[in-house]
């Protein structure tokens, strides 16, 4: 009894002192270093290896004793993501998490818009913080290698200046509202075929000029506070617990002081990931997870085993206090951070916010002079397609979401031309007829009765007698296709669209295609309509910013953050070895070479002069723009790029004006030319600017392996100034010398 007693006095103590003098690590005006050296030496072991891994399946325990909260994580990284059942992915069935849906990250991405990027970054902040959520999965900025790889619509496209330019303000808008950002998936993550059983084996200087300069600026610039390791080996070793990528680069060579939060069901060792740079284990499906017992969470490799280790010597309490440093400091930074910012969730704003990304990503690709749509009174509009009423929000894996509501493009249409012409709709094609996802559900029924030729003979027919067609197809996030997990098989596009389209092209005179999707598809039927337009998966204002985009409420400006190739056999990943792999004699996983190097997207058709659909950084505009004066000024090692951009048409509108370098004498095989610059600019009709870049001895550099160094060597290099990779107005030569 007296022993009872005690031990019930002596917490009851330490919570009384708590509340006199208030301890550091409870004191968020502390500077955060003082604060997690104020706690750990509070904690015991096993609260420490507690923190070290999760308790749920979106939460890592805190320290109760020490008022220290749980973590929460939830993906990201379009929207907050439905509260879950504790064990299961399934949703729970709350009624008040119903988020904004932002568009997907490859429409930010083809925004090329830093600010918009940042405003993304900040409302889907808020949207956590509200929510409770303290690390947010997400963004995803893995390289578009092959346009197969299913994630594609979650990750920033093909090149790593742009993901780089656009990642730090995400980062930071996140993070204003004292919430994580978890950016993933480190690293050369760039498919989803075997995605946890194979191994990328990746070149150093491949990694650094393509794969990890995202990454390193997420970090550097946008100061990161969480990193995610990825599901597949890199050079042999699983990436969360990658002793190279983790605490050699991202820990040693980067400096970073942030968490490493494994993928969910990552982590596959228990010495690996004890040494080699892990901080927080999540979602292992180790025995009697899956049945959901009531201590899975024990059997986590960094849970007893750990602590076995701990306590028979083989592991140090060293290597554990890193981790918890780490861990502390991300509730420090979150939960931990005082002040008044308790966030907002679905605000008219962040809805705001979501259709001017969607619309200002959209891209127009091609143009006759049917765009923007003006009917005649009372005429007829025919949309054919079914994205144009399918809602895209619920499915595509761990981006699923459940929104407040969602626009479809049809409705959105309706809308607008109310009282004006009539809107009909054909479905033209059965493609997916799912409507739920991990138990969110659209609601929406698309089962289908006719036949696939039944289908297309009442869209034809309903053409005859429409001013416009707009057919409004493309992919979905269902298997195969944009969707976690799976990856295509091509880039044709499915359900018999291609023959939809061309029967269509014989009988429309104004044809819009409108391809909705997150990766390229091809489009041989380019030549034959009128005007293509790229939309995305664009969140609940979807619709809304698609018809912004058609009418012209919104002047189009945005570019293709990818390559919109021919065909997929143009690419550069020619062998299985290249993708998706192959098994060897004597090895467990599947082993895949990027042998391609660094030439991916544009880097590859450019320097082999091979001809694309549309080409990276390619987008039109209602208005004109002229750019002209291009000149190059040294100033020391850094020269001064810029040019006057003139809106030469009747409309305001903006254009990205692209500076892509090029060197010409380098010792090695370099890409023909490589984004280094891009100013997006709004222009009202007649209005000029003049666009500055200033380059550096970085942006001439290629990475030396040998040496592990950047190398500017001396000679000519050429400045070319454009408004996509192929369309270079000004071309202009300078030369380095030491
Ligand atoms: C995905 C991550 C995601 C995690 C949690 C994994 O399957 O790869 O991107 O954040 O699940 O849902």
């Amino acid at each position: 009894m007296k022993k009872l007693l005690l031990t019930l006095l002596i917490p009851l103590a330490a919570a009384c002192a708590s509340h006199s003098e208030k301890p550091a690590y409870l004191d968020p005006s502390r500077p955060l270093e003082e604060r997690v050296n104020d706690a750990l030496p509070r904690m015991t072991l096993e609260e420490k290896v507690a923190m070290t891994h999760a308790q749920s399946k979106f939460s890592s325990p805190g320290v109760p004793r020490l008022g220290i909260p749980e973590i929460w994580h939830t993906d990201g990284p379009h929207g907050i993501r439905p509260e879950v059942l504790w064990d299961e992915w399934d949703q729970a069935g709350w009624t008040n998490d119903s988020c904004t849906a932002f568009p997907a990250l490859i429409n930010l991405a083809a925004t090329w818009d830093r600010e918009l990027s940042r405003l993304y970054g900040n409302c889907i902040g808020a949207e956590a913080r509200y929510r409770k959520k303290d690390i947010l999965l997400g963004p995803g900025i893995n390289m578009g290698r092959t346009p197969l790889n299913g994630r594609t619509f979650e990750y920033m496209g093909e090149d790593p200046f742009l993901a780089g330019e656009l990642v730090v303000p995400y980062v930071q808008g996140v993070q204003s509202n004292g919430v994580a950002a978890c950016v993933k998936h480190f690293a050369v993550n760039n498919q989803e075929v075997r995605r946890t059983a194979t191994s990328s084996n990746v070149d150093d200087r491949t990694l650094y000029e393509i794969y990890l300069p995202a990454f390193r600026k997420a970090v550097q610039e946008g100061g990161a506070w969480a990193i995610m390791g990825s599901y597949n080996l890199y050079n042999g070793q699983f990436n969360c617990h990658n002793k190279k990528l983790l605490c050699d680069i991202l820990k040693g060579e980067w400096g970073f002081d942030g968490v490493v939060v494994s993928d969910w069901g990552g982590c596959r060792d228990d010495d690996e990931a004890i040494a080699n740079g892990l901080d927080i284990e999540m979602g292992t499906w180790t025995n009697g997870l899956r049945g959901a017992a009531s201590d899975s969470y024990s059997n986590y490799h960094l849970a007893r085993p750990y602590l076995e280790r701990l306590q028979d010597g083989r592991a140090t309490e060293e290597v554990l206090n890193d981790k918890v440093r780490r861990i502390l400091r991300t509730v420090f930074r979150t939960s931990m951070s005082g002040g008044d910012n308790f966030g907002r969730f679905t605000p008219p704003e962040h809805f705001e916010a979501a259709r001017r990304i969607a619309a200002d990503g959209i891209v127009l690709l091609k143009n006759d002079g049917v765009l923007p749509l003006r009917p005649q009174e009372g005429a007829k509009i025919l949309v054919v397609g079914e994205n144009a009423y399918k809602m895209m929000v619920v499915g595509g894996g761990s981006s699923n979401l459940k929104t407040k509501y969602e626009v479809i493009p049809l409705d959105a249409l309706r809308e607008v031309f109310d009282g004006k012409a009539e809107v009909v709709w054909e479905r033209g094609y059965v493609g997916d007829t799912t409507t739920d996802y991990n138990k969110v559900i659209t609601g929406q029924d698309l089962s289908e009765s006719r036949s696939a030729e039944q289908l297309l003979a009442d869209a034809v027919a309903a053409a005859r007698d429409a001013e416009y067609v707009l057919y409004i197809g493309g992919l979905n996030k269902s298997r195969n296709q944009d969707n976690e997990g799976t990856d295509r098989s091509d880039i044709v596009l499915p359900y018999g669209q291609d023959a939809l389209i061309e029967a269509l092209a014989d009988v429309a005179e104004k044809l819009v295609v409108v391809n909705i999707s997150g990766s390229p598809v091809a489009m041989p039927w380019a030549s034959r309509v009128g005007a293509i337009v790229q939309a995305w998966y664009g969140g609940s204002e979807s619709g809304h910013a698609l018809a912004d985009v058609l009418t012209g409420a919104v002047n189009p400006s945005g570019k293709l953050p990818f390559t919109m190739p021919l065909a997929l056999a143009d690419g550069p990943l020619k062998t299985e070895r290249q993708y998706p792999g192959v098994q060897e004699e004597g090895k467990q996983w599947w082993q895949e070479y990027y042998d391609e190097g660094v030439f991916i997207g544009y880097r590859w058709y450019d320097t082999e002069g091979i001809a694309v659909q549309y080409p990276f950084g390619h987008g039109l505009s209602y208005t004109s723009f002229e750019l002209a004066g291009a000149s190059v000024k040294r100033s020391g090692k850094q020269w001064k790029v810029s040019a006057t951009l003139t809106n030469t048409g009747s409309v305001a509108g903006a254009e990205v004006v692209q500076l892509y370098i090029s060197d010409t004498e380098a010792s090695v095989a370099r890409p023909a030319k490589e984004l280094k610059g891009f100013e997006k600019v709004f222009l009202q009709p007649g209005e000029k600017r003049r666009v500055q870049f200033t380059v550096g001895l970085d942006d001439l550099s290629w990475f030396d392996a040998s040496s592990h160094k950047w190398v500017a060597e001396p000679g000519e290099f050429h400045a070319l100034l454009g408004t996509s990779s192929a369309d270079i107005r000004a071309d202009i030569p300078f030369r380095y010398e030491k």
